[in-house]
């Protein structure tokens, strides 16, 4: 990789212990633990890109009228750092991570980070906290979280003159308590996660702040995820709180794949994207198209739709058992984790572990 940026390198004085980094990386949960150290750049309108350093992890100060605490320009990233058979380390299709982010900052009226600043960031932190990366062969990787959040003082409502973009990384294991285990769900109809022209597609902390109450809701009728409904008619599946749904119909060579289009209010997952070109890959037909709640619950108790499952880069795949709504609960099958859905997720973890041949150059060495 060229060195584009200069990073200036601030030693950590006191990094994790080789026993404590164990004790961590032997059951590292989801985003518990942070590594030794974070990345820092700085904006401003009138110097551009900034001060990139590798420093070790901690506190930042912030000034209380930073317009982020106030008006809530901030966005983020999610990917994964996989570990692979010879020991290096890949990350997967990072450079679709490194648009992303640049379409939310445009959504946001944030500055856009070049790709190959957000690349080399995270080539930069890896390089520094390589032994946090866990180790081949199991399901754990190192998630990398990249975000950035306006720094300019000041109350007048506008887009901020200045900005920081932090990169942290935490190891990470299944993303659900009970791995690959199939997840219940909520159909929210009261609350709704995005509307037309709002924020849904870019990944913006608002989002995620606005979809709590709904979580808790989800929660309280004994489900483990909110699934949010289009805004206008509370009627169309658009997808789950981090997550895209797949639902499969039919069975065999002949299982068709149908996962909510675009609507411009759901995130366009990276994951979803690739699933796509997988499964169809795997000579399945795949479609991207509306899809109701009553169309689910129907073809879910006529047999029809006979999986589905939720994907994201913290999830994975992972299958969804049972459906509880205002208009009442049915099941997927027989609630098990469906062989279609195993199948795509054993070829995409395939691929990022490095034990599948990587036939579309998603992966990236780091
Ligand atoms: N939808 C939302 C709201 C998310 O936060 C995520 C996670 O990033 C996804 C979908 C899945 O996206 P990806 O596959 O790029 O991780
Ligand atoms: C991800 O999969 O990267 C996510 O962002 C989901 C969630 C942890 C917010």
């Amino acid at each position: 990789m060229t060195v584009a940026t200069q990073f200036t390198r601030i030693p950590h004085p006191a990094p994790a212990t080789e026993q404590a980094r164990a004790d961590i990386l032997a059951a590292p949960g989801f985003g518990k633990y942070m590594t030794d150290h974070m990345v820092s750049i700085d904006y401003t309108v009138d110097g551009g890109w900034t001060d990139a350093t590798v420093a070790p992890y901690g506190s930042i100060a912030l000034d209380p009228s930073a317009m982020v605490l106030h008006y809530g320009q901030s966005i983020f990233e999610g990917l994964k750092a996989y570990r692979q058979p010879g020991g290096g380390i890949a990350s997967f299709r990072i450079d679709a991570n490194a648009r992303r982010l640049q379409n939310s900052a445009r959504r946001l009226a944030m500055p856009e980070l070049p790709v190959e600043l957000f690349i080399q960031s995270i080539v930069e932190l890896v390089d520094a906290d390589n032994e946090w990366v866990p180790k081949a062969g199991g399901e754990d990787a190192l998630y990398v979280r990249p975000f950035m959040f306006a720094t300019e003082p000041g109350l007048g409502v506008r887009p901020a003159n200045s900005y920081r973009y932090l990169v942290i990384a935490s190891p990470a294991g299944a993303y659900f308590p009970r791995g690959v285990k199939p997840v219940s769900v909520w159909l929210s109809t009261e609350y709704v996660r995005a509307a037309p022209g709002g924020t849904g597609a870019a990944k913006f902390a608002g989002n995620y702040a606005a979809s709590l109450v709904a979580q808790a809701q989800a929660a309280e009728k004994g489900c483990d995820q909110v699934v949010w409904l289009d805004a206008i008619e509370r009627k169309y599946v658009e997808e789950m709180g981090g997550m895209n749904l797949f639902f499969v119909f039919g069975s065999g060579p002949d299982a068709r794949l149908v996962t909510p289009s675009l609507s411009g209010s759901l995130l366009p997952g990276i994951t979803r994207e690739s699933l796509l070109t997988l499964a169809a890959d795997a000579g399945f037909a795949v479609e991207e198209r509306k899809i109701s709640t009553e169309e689910w619950q129907k073809k879910a108790k006529s047999g029809e739709i006979t999986e589905v499952f939720a994907c994201g880069t913290a999830a994975v795949i992972t299958p969804v058992g049972s459906v509880k709504s205002a208009a009442g609960d049915f099941t997927i099958a027989d609630g098990e984790p469906g062989e279609v859905t195993m199948a795509l997720r054993d070829t995409l973890t395939g691929i990022q572990r490095g034990t599948f041949a990587d036939i579309h150059g998603w992966m990236t060495k780091l």
